[in-house]
């Protein structure tokens, strides 16, 4: 049988640690605060936005939650990241993404102060994540490697084959696994005979953003798979296709006519030797490791 690696009892670890960290300098005097920036009314944005803020209240931090409207410029989220770099109390900056089109997005979060860029997307911190220096990393890569980790699933001198080269998971997450000493491919969407890169996989990490992309027949036996992707499946036949015959997740369709599927087929993880599922997987740890950064960079900011 797989183990199943538990995002949820993993980010709930990593959380306890972090309110001790944060009692600690609670009794300093010093209160880790949080601004989060969501524009508009993106429904997931919104969710997103809103769970960030009350882990804030569960751990001790502080947060202020600012919401432009949608129709903000560039020159105006300008001058509110200027004010936000500014401020004592704030210690992490998290600009919620998608942003509307209008607004240049890379211009935006160029313009974070890095010792605050608690998500790791300013070029700074990408910088320094590449050349192995302390950084602050983006949180669902970094939630990855502290499942793993955390799971006792060996790292070093494994073939560690992600699929996916973004930005925001894939290229970092492949920097981290090298930094753990795996031997790490990346496979993209122009990668020529995919399923036979990625059945050397001992860690196969997907973070394609398409449903089910990773089937069995791209996967050995006994690999860890670990599973970024987040996607809603409305359609019978795409149900079926992946949960025929499964009497809870039947439910949950019938109830709510979607269920959530990852980018990893989920007949694959029958074989293989542990996986993350989803949801319950690699997403609870994305805002655990987001308090975690935002605590750190309280503490850098500190001399710390
Ligand atoms: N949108 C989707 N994921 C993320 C994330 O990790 N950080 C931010 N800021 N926006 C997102």
């Amino acid at each position: 049988m797989p183990k199943v690696l538990d995002g949820a009892a993993i980010a709930a670890g990593i959380k306890q640690e972090v309110a001790e960290d944060v009692r600690a300098l609670a009794a300093r005097g010093i209160i880790p605060g949080l601004a989060a920036v969501l524009v508009g009314h993106v429904p997931a944005s919104e969710i997103y936005v809103r769970s960030k803020v009350q882990a804030c209240a569960d751990l001790g931090l502080a947060s202020d939650l600012i919401t432009p409207p949608d129709s903000v410029t560039t020159e105006e989220m300008l001058s509110l990241i200027a004010r936000l770099n500014a401020r004592d109390d704030v210690d992490g900056i998290l600009i919620q993404l998608p942003l509307p089109a209008q607004v240049d997005a890379k211009t935006l979060l160029d313009a974070v102060d890095p010792s605050k860029d608690v998500d790791g997307f300013h070029p700074v911190n990408a910088g320094r994540l590449l050349a192995g220096r302390p950084a602050l990393v983006p949180c669902t890569p970094a939630g990855v490697i502290e499942i793993l980790k955390r799971s006792d699933i060996p790292i070093s001198g494994r073939h560690a084959v992600v699929v996916g080269r973004s930005d925001i998971v894939g290229k970092p997450v492949a920097l981290l696994l090298l930094h753990q000493n795996a031997t790490v491919t990346i496979c993209h969407s122009k990668t020529r005979d995919l399923p036979a890169i990625t059945r050397q996989a001992d860690i196969l990490v997907a973070a394609i953003g398409r449903p089910g992309f990773v089937t069995p027949d791209m996967v050995s036996a006994g690999a860890t798979l670990v599973d970024v992707g987040i996607n809603r499946i409305t359609a019978r036949e795409e149900f079926d296709r992946f949960f025929k015959g499964n009497a809870r997740r039947e439910a949950a369709f019938e109830k709510r006519g979607s269920v959530v599927v990852g980018d990893i087929d989920p007949r694959a993880f029958e074989i293989s030797g542990a996986y993350t599922p989803v949801p319950g997987g690699v997403g609870l740890l994305t805002i655990a490791m987001l308090m975690s950064n935002t605590v750190r960079a309280a503490k850098m900011r500190r001399g710390l």
